[in-house]
């Protein structure tokens, strides 16, 4: 990200609607979000410098190198097969902007892509899947329950509305989005959990879905599912990048076999203004985002950028390359969660 973007980012990221309002519903929330960010994703960036990446490479040597992380998967505890590397879709707005994305992403070779009824744009994420090429067995498909339900029949219902949004007859990933509503830090959400999680048990039973999780959740908010639920969640999606200690939600997972997947891997992109990240970058001959996407796959976890444009795509792909534990280790010492919320909203 060149300092341009980072500035013309504080400008367009600043927000003036009334904060409560983000907070009243995750809809609103993420709406909100989409909105400004979506004058951010307009940068000068796209076709000349998605030419500059290809120059070098004759076709079919570019879909090597190109499709050949993408390919990759990792196997969740019941036999599933989930790619390494996602397409994540948090702050794209429904409609065109989500379309080409997915549509884009589908093209360059992600097969693994991320949504939630909370982002608002299942509708245009489902029908840039159905338009693609690449049939829907091949294409592993993520949603997000809505954090604020927290019952059983609401789970269901809202599951059907995100399959008829889809439109598809099953999804490869279905996870509650968050242990509590967003913005009620202090709530005691645990029996809503249980019965949401035991939606989410029927419609895997039902083979509705291939995986079912949860996103965000710590390691008390685990235990009450293990105590409670009777399907161990596959997946545990959660914020995870150079910078932040997610080390005893990991551990909590890995001991009770929860696949671990870490969303906002460039820390919604301020982490690649990290001096550190750039100085191994260089060492490596990558870009800063290359090293995020890479220093996540060392430690064993699926990973989903988010770009709207497809040299960034491309570049967030080739990832096949090897980080040495000194560098693991200088990128691991990195403390602080780089996010500027306050330039966010
Ligand atoms: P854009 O969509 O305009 O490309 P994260 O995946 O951690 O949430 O980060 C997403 C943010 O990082 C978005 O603002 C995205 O902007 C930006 N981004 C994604 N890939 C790259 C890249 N390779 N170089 C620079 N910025 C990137």
């Amino acid at each position: 990200m060149s300092s341009i973007d980072i500035k013309h980012r504080r400008k367009t990221f600043r927000c003036d609607r009334p904060k409560a309002l983000m907070f009243h519903k995750n809809t609103v929330f993420y709406q909100t979000m989409n909105k400004n960010h979506n004058h951010a994703l307009n940068r000068p960036n796209s076709q000349s410098e998605d030419k500059k990446m290809l120059v070098g490479y004759n076709k079919g040597e570019k879909e090597e190198v190109f499709r050949k992380m993408l390919k990759e998967t990792y196997t969740l505890r019941n036999g599933v097969e989930i790619p390494k590397l996602g397409f994540g879709t948090w702050q794209i707005e429904e409609g065109e902007d989500a379309y080409n994305a997915v549509k884009t992403a589908l093209e360059v070779g992600y097969r693994h892509i991320d949504t939630a009824q909370g982002y608002g744009n299942e509708k245009s994420v489902g029908r840039a899947i159905k338009d693609s090429a690449v049939p829907r067995e091949e294409v592993f498909v993520t949603s997000k329950l809505e954090a604020h339900i927290k019952d059983y029949e609401g789970a269901k219902e809202a599951f059907a509305e995100t399959l008829k949004r889809l439109d598809t007859d099953y999804i490869d990933l279905f996870i509650i989005h968050a242990p509590l509503p967003w913005g009620e830090m202090g709530k005691d959400c645990d029996e809503g959990n249980v019965e949401a999680y035991r939606a989410l048990e029927d419609i895997y039973n039902a083979k509705k879905a291939r995986a079912i999780g949860v996103s965000n959740f710590e390691v008390k908010h685990l235990q009450n599912i293990l105590k409670n639920n009777e399907i161990v969640p596959h997946v545990n999606q959660i914020g995870y990048f150079i910078g932040i200690d997610q080390s005893k939600t990991i551990d909590f997972c890995r001991e009770n076999d929860i696949f671990v997947e870490a969303y906002s891997p460039l820390g919604i992109g301020f982490l690649l203004e990290n001096e550190t990240v750039q100085n191994i970058a260089k060492k490596y001959g990558k870009t800063p985002a290359q090293i995020c996407i890479r220093y996540l796959l060392e430690k064993g976890v699926s990973t989903l950028p988010k770009s709207v444009h497809k040299n960034r795509m491309i570049e967030n792909s080739e990832v096949d390359f090897k980080i040495v534990d000194a560098d693991m280790k200088t990128l691991d010492a990195i403390e602080g969660d780089p996010r500027r919320w306050d330039e966010i909203f």
